[in-house]
């Protein structure tokens, strides 16, 4: 396979899958590196077709013992579609690995992407360039697989700034294997503080490069992976539920707790949308959102639970959102498959609708009160005071009793309808409409009323959510009303996530009006924070969440 942007092959004409073998396994001394590590760390430079990562995985099923985990990461800045892919690694026998891989393929969309290979092993895919990719991370790595085009063809990716970033990350002893020897690449690494061997290459090629990072380790040690231990969750809402989930993949010892019971609170709607929610510019906010986006959707289906990628059009219904609207399809670099500026959305939408959209077709609606069901199906569930070397708090606006944030709850009613000219995909208008349900309703929402307590369904609102609707769409014809439903959902004082250390308990709270997207990517991250595992987002993407921001 050629790349057009590079001028270069993508792996070995005669066997790729037998040179990734011998180059970035032999090279970093794989197998025997792993034997009796609870935990292992890669890095690659250059995703491509997924071959060195599908083939390490293989490897790692194959050598290891039930209780070692493997966290795979690698970047990639011009990211192959499944069909390439597919296609690509054809003449191998991949599977099950390639099937599980592209089944979990993630949106082309820049940041970073996690995906659940199996229970033992993650990979954390992302697609940036490798020089913004580096600083984003905080992982401790033991072997790095460089791989990126013949450094001629590619020189901006070897340089320096790779090695010093390299330097920064590697664990002591971490190693690395490159196909390439070239002249400046050994001498730049060796600058950096790797030992470099020059060894033969595969095949016709002379030299390849192995090497072992002897340089000061700065600061690093191989990531201290904590899996034992008891884990109490507060709130077995989506974000309580999803912390659950991702601490038991990781090896603790997890119980939920909630007197009310499973999705009781925000996450007891029966129909909610999954939408990004971007900025002009990209940022650590929508770099959140994207990550959540992206991980939200594939976790879901992963879980089982139906999700229907029916799409999402944004109406343009001011200028002010035609602006951003602009700024996201001209800032955020999002694959065109995933992101798209319509001029007239009528026939996706399967209704007139008047003015300009933005697109994304792979949003969804799916129900939260069915994921917090699937989700609490492999959990322990429990009523009473919570017990646990650890506390994790995903209470919602009830976090306040234990730690001071300025959160507050914000009231919202849903409406159920029928229309008699129905879309088939989510419209968004300021409120939404998700398509015809099975049983030939709609879900229409949902006010926003910071001051309100009041939790019955009231008329008036779904008076409110009707005339939002007819007013942004007047096709949608004759609406009536079946019934309703009111939550109260958590929201910071800045309308961001709060996930992080706050005093003595972790949090995971303020998922505002996108806790499908975020609730659920949350627990991810609160599994790394006990876990020591990698992040499964950027620095930044994270840092942004950090409780510790309203004390500044
Ligand atoms: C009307 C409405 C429409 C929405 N539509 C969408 C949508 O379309 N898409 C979307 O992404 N999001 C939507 N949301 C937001 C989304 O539902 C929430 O962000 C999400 O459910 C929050 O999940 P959570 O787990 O943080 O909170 P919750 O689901 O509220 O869970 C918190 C839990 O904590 C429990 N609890 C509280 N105090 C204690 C305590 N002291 N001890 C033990 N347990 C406690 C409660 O019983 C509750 O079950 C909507 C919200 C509302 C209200
Ligand atoms: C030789 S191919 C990698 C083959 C791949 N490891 C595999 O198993 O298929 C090199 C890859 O590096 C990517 N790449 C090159 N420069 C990059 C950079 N600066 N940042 C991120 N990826 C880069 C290319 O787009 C290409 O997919």
């Amino acid at each position: 396979m050629h790349s057009e942007q590079f001028d270069d092959i993508y792996f070995s004409r005669q066997d790729g899958l037998a040179e990734s073998r011998y180059v970035f396994q032999g090279g970093n001394n794989l197998p025997q590196a792993w034997a009796g590590r609870d935990h292992f760390c890669i890095f690659e430079t250059g995703f491509g077709t997924g071959l060195n990562i599908l083939a390490v995985w293989k490897l790692f099923e194959e050598t290891t013992e039930a209780h070692q985990r493997l966290d795979l990461m690698s970047v990639e800045k011009y990211p192959l579609s499944r069909d390439q892919i597919r296609a690509a690694l054809a003449p191998w026998d991949l599977q099950p690995y390639l099937d599980r891989l592209l089944d979990l393929y993630p949106l082309r969309i820049p940041g970073f992407h996690r995906i659940n290979l199996s229970d033992r092993v993650t990979l954390t895919l992302i697609f940036d360039d490798v020089h913004d990719a580096l600083p984003q991370m905080n992982t401790a790595i033991d072997a790095w697989f460089l791989d990126g085009f013949a450094p001629a063809k590619n020189p901006d990716m070897w340089s320096p700034a790779l090695f010093a970033q390299m330097a920064r990350l590697s664990a002591p002893g971490a190693t690395l294997a490159s196909f390439t020897a070239v002249g400046h690449v050994r001498r730049g690494l060796k600058e950096a503080g790797f030992a470099i061997e020059r060894r033969k290459g595969f095949g016709w090629k002379y030299h390849m490069t192995a090497g072992v990072f002897a340089g000061p380790a700065q600061g690093r040690s191989a990531n201290p992976v904590r899996r034992s231990g008891t884990v109490a969750v507060v709130g077995a809402g989506l974000a309580g539920l999803s912390a659950a989930w991702h601490l038991k993949r990781a090896g603790f010892d997890v119980a939920v707790y909630d007197d009310a019971g499973v999705a009781a609170g925000a996450s007891g709607n029966s129909a909610g949308i999954m939408n990004p929610k971007l900025t002009a510019q990209r940022s650590a906010q929508s770099d959140w959102y994207a990550f959540a986006y992206d991980y939200a959707l594939r976790f879901i289906r992963d879980l089982g639970v139906p999700l229907r990628a029916c799409g999402s059009l944004h109406l343009q219904t001011s200028d002010d959102k035609r602006r951003k609207f602009e700024a996201y399809a001209a800032n955020l670099n999002w694959h065109a498959d995933h992101m798209a500026l319509l001029d007239d959305a009528s026939d996706v939408a399967g209704v007139p609708v008047h003015v300009p959209c933005l697109f994304y077709p792979d949003a969804a609606v799916t129900s939260p009160r069915a994921v917090c069901a699937a989700l609490a199906r492999g959990l322990d569930i429990r009523k009473g005071t919570p017990l646990g070397d650890v506390v994790v708090l995903a209470n919602g606006a009830g976090v306040k009793d234990f730690c001071d944030l300025p959160i507050e709850s914000v009231r919202g009613q849903v409406s159920r309808l029928r229309a008699s000219v129905p879309n088939k995909t989510n419209l968004c208008y300021g409120g939404y409409l998700t398509p015809e349900n099975d049983d030939g309703t709609h879900m229409c929402g949902a006010t926003f009323q910071p001051w309100d307590r009041d939790a019955s369904v009231r008329d008036d609102d779904h008076a409110r959510n009707v005339a939002q609707l007819k007013a942004a769409i007047p096709a949608i014809g004759d609406v009536s009303v079946v019934d309703g439903w009111t939550g109260f959902r958590a929201a910071a004082k800045d309308r961001h996530p709060v996930v992080g250390v706050c005093g003595d308990y972790v949090v995971s709270v303020a998922h505002g009006s996108h806790g499908l997207i975020s609730g659920i990517a949350a627990g991810a991250v609160v599994a790394a924070i006990l876990s020591g595992q990698p992040m499964p987002a950027g620095a930044d993407a994270i840092n942004s969440l950090d409780p510790a921001r309203f004390r500044k």
